[in-house]
């Protein structure tokens, strides 16, 4: 089946969600900040809204690329297989608008995952979610240093576990080294356990791992760095 590529917009949130919640159904991190424990048919609907509202925001965000990977029918509804939210670097011309300062500013807070208290829905872990944030957001800054914000950086992959294994992955991360090579800028990510083979055939280098899930050793994220001299076969 052929698969392709395209920008994503905010008629495509609804059906992102749809793809996310399948892709990350059986993520350790993902069920740690929304517990079975917690959750009812009541604020199903509430957490529901919280992905889309943080999808939608993303989407219209200047600084936010997300890319979709989407089936094409003979005729009928594309469907949406997979996606990857990209966030490009703060290089002072990736605006019309905004130069240096206030486009760094904006950078920070988009690349900061800790949400404001009051947006969280019933049924989230707040403290596991602010506590695995948290220390992905340290690791970065330690990791990267002054050049924190000069990274194109993958903050979300998620593919249709019905179409895993077919190298939409692999191709929606590479639509984002292509940018970094363009601009001569390492990429960065956060990697789940079931994506570090993938990103390690892709060219990134394994950096460290980051316990984000309080109490638990075994489940961990994955820093990882692509440089663009180390290339590809992009
Ligand atoms: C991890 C995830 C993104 C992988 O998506 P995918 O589309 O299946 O990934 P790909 O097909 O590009 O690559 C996966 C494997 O399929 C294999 N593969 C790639 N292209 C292939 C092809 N055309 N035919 C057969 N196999 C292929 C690769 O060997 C790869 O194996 P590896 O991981 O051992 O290197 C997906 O399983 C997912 O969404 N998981 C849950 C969410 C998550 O963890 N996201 C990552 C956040 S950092």
């Amino acid at each position: 089946m052929d698969i392709k590529l395209v920008p994503a917009t905010v008629t495509s949130v609804n059906e992102m969600c749809e793809c996310g919640r399948r892709a990350f159904a059986n993520d350790g991190l993902d069920n740690a900040v929304f517990p079975p424990r917690l959750r009812n048919p009541t604020n199903e609907e509430e957490i529901y809204k919280f992905r889309m509202e943080r999808i939608g925001k993303r989407v219209q965000s200047p600084n936010w690329h997300y890319v979709l990977a989407t089936t094409v029918p003979v005729d009928g509804h594309a469907q949406i297989v997979g996606y990857a939210g990209w966030v490009a670097p703060a290089l002072g011309n990736e605006s019309k608008h905004k130069q240096g300062n206030d486009l760094a500013k904006d950078q920070v807070e988009e690349q900061s995952q800790v949400a404001e208290a009051e947006n969280f829905p019933n049924g989230m872990d707040i403290d596991a979610f602010n506590f695995a944030m948290e220390t992905v957001e340290k690791a970065k800054k330690e990791t990267l240093g002054e050049d924190e914000q000069k990274v194109w950086y993958l903050m979300s992959l998620a593919v249709d576990p019905e179409f895993a294994g077919r190298g939409i992955a692999s191709s929606l991360v590479k639509w984002g080294l292509a940018k970094a090579d363009r601009d001569g800028l390492p990429a960065y990510l956060e990697s789940t356990p079931a994506a570090v083979g993938m990103y390690k055939r892709l060219g990134f280098e394994e950096l460290r791992g980051l316990h984000v899930i309080k109490d638990n050793e075994s489940y961990f994220l994955t820093v990882m760095k692509w440089m663009p001299d180390v290339g590809t076969d992009m």
